[in-house]
This record gives structure tokens, sequence and C-alpha cells, in this order.
């Protein structure tokens, strides 16, 4: 069962269109803002391991900085072939507080 961690303060987030990373506990997640919702997602690219967070928004997908591989933010799907995808997680803004659920 997954509980939700405080990941950033919502003053944190990235602005519309923008993502980061976030550390939160032994993992650095990906928070990407697509047309105002958050999203977390893995922050490692299944390609080559770059940093998604570093990434752009574009379409609804976080678009990786090193070569361009794009993943959708709501399902992790990435655009090219549905074999490759980053793991998305739960998130949830509560008061000042982004907490996403983890395992
Ligand atoms: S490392 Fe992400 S597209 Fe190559």
């Amino acid at each position: 069962m997954s509980q939700p961690v405080r990941i950033l303060s919502r003053s944190e987030l990235p602005p519309e269109g923008e993502a980061r990373e976030a550390v939160c506990g032994a993992r650095t997640l990906c928070i990407a803002n697509a047309n105002g919702e958050v999203h977390a997602v893995d922050n490692v690219c299944p390609h080559r391991g770059g940093p998604l967070g570093q990434g752009i928004v574009e379409n609804g997908n976080i678009v990786c900085p090193w070569h361009a591989w794009a993943f959708n933010l709501k399902s992790g799907a990435a655009e090219h072939s549905p074999l490759a995808r980053i793991r998305v997680y739960p998130v949830h803004v509560e008061g000042d507080d982004v907490l996403v659920e983890i395992d």
C-alpha cells in the first residue's frame, strides 16, 4: 500500500508547461505541470538515463532533454513505442503540500 509523501510545497511547483526534478527520500522524481495539472513520473529516462525533470513539457508529454523521447504524463507510455514507458505516481495537492504516492 503506498503512502502519500510530501515532495514539494505548492510554491515550489514548476510553472505551467515546465518540469523540475524533486528529491523524495532515496528517489528523484520528475514533477511536471501540463495545462495546470501536476504530474509525478520517474526522473530517469528508460532510453539512456536522461533526466526527464530537465526536459520540456509538450502536448501532455514530458520530452527527454537528451534524445527527445516523449512520454505521456498520464499513462507513462512513450509516444513512439508502447513497450517503452515510465512510471506514473498519483499526486495530490493539499493546502500548501504536494504529496506523491510512492511505494
Ligand atoms: S536518454 Fe532519454 S531519450 Fe535518450
